[in-house]
């Protein structure tokens, strides 16, 4: 069996991840969550109070750029990685609604965008992976042996984070998720660096009325299909 790049993209809250990492450990491939990646870079700029109301300092980030080293760490609970920013696991800290509040605004800065898809780039190099993110099939691996786009409808979407973020005993309320969903949406698709877009080579799966288990299978044999 020859080893591919698998590449998931696609809307925000359509459970890439979730699949995604489900993917690699049944492939035995290594799995890269790069919106986190995004959302450390974010953290850091929001720990410098380089994002006030929602406006990020660019230069300052762009400045500064270089002092943020982006890791991951195996967390063996979680069988996944952790995100590391500058040696500090922040995996709990970048997932909050803060942070998804600010992060489409960072990730449309063309200097953050080149060095983590450099980064991004190298994690690939010997293939066997699962990457997800936005524009993964269409700027990471333009080259991916399979991609995959995925979908389902705003509030579907806004729900399961929703449900989530309850879960972990956040004070939210579902207004406010739906906005945030659909407002990360508007700028990840209408950025002029490296939009959201579906590549034409890509499998779109609207996964509305999919259930994870019926996702898993598909994808899993698509890649079987390629490998
Ligand atoms: O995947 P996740 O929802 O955690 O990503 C957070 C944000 O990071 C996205 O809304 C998007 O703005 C940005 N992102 C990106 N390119 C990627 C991954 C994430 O612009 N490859």
């Amino acid at each position: 069996m020859k080893s591919i790049v698998i590449a998931i993209d696609g809307h925000s809250s359509t459970g890439k991840s979730t699949v995604a990492k489900k993917l690699a450990s049944e492939l035995g491939y290594k799995y890269v969550d790069t919106g986190a990646m995004y959302r450390a870079v974010t953290l850091f700029a929001m720990r410098n109070n380089w994002i006030v109301d929602g406006e990020v300092d660019d230069s300052k980030l762009i400045d500064h750029l270089p002092e943020i080293k982006i890791n991951f760490e195996y967390n063996p609970k979680a069988g996944s990685n952790d995100v590391l920013l500058n040696g500090e696991n922040v995996e709990k800290e970048i997932r909050t609604m803060e942070v998804s509040g600010n992060v489409s605004s960072v990730a449309k800065i063309d200097e953050v965008r080149e060095k983590l898809v450099q980064i991004q780039k190298e994690l690939g190099e010997e293939k066997g992976i699962v990457m997800d993110g936005r524009d993964i099939g269409s700027v990471v691996f333009p080259e991916a042996e399979l991609k995959i786009f995925m979908t389902a409808s705003a509030n579907i979407r806004a729900q399961r984070r929703y449900n989530e973020l309850k879960e972990k005993g956040e004070d939210i309320n579902f207004e406010e998720v739906l906005k945030n969903v659909q407002h990360r949406d508007d700028i990840d698709s209408n950025r002029k660096n490296s939009p959201l877009i579906q590549s034409e080579d890509a499998i779109k799966i609207d996964n509305s009325n999919l259930s994870q288990e019926e996702q898993f299978a598909k994808i899993l044999n698509l890649a079987k299909e390629k490998m």
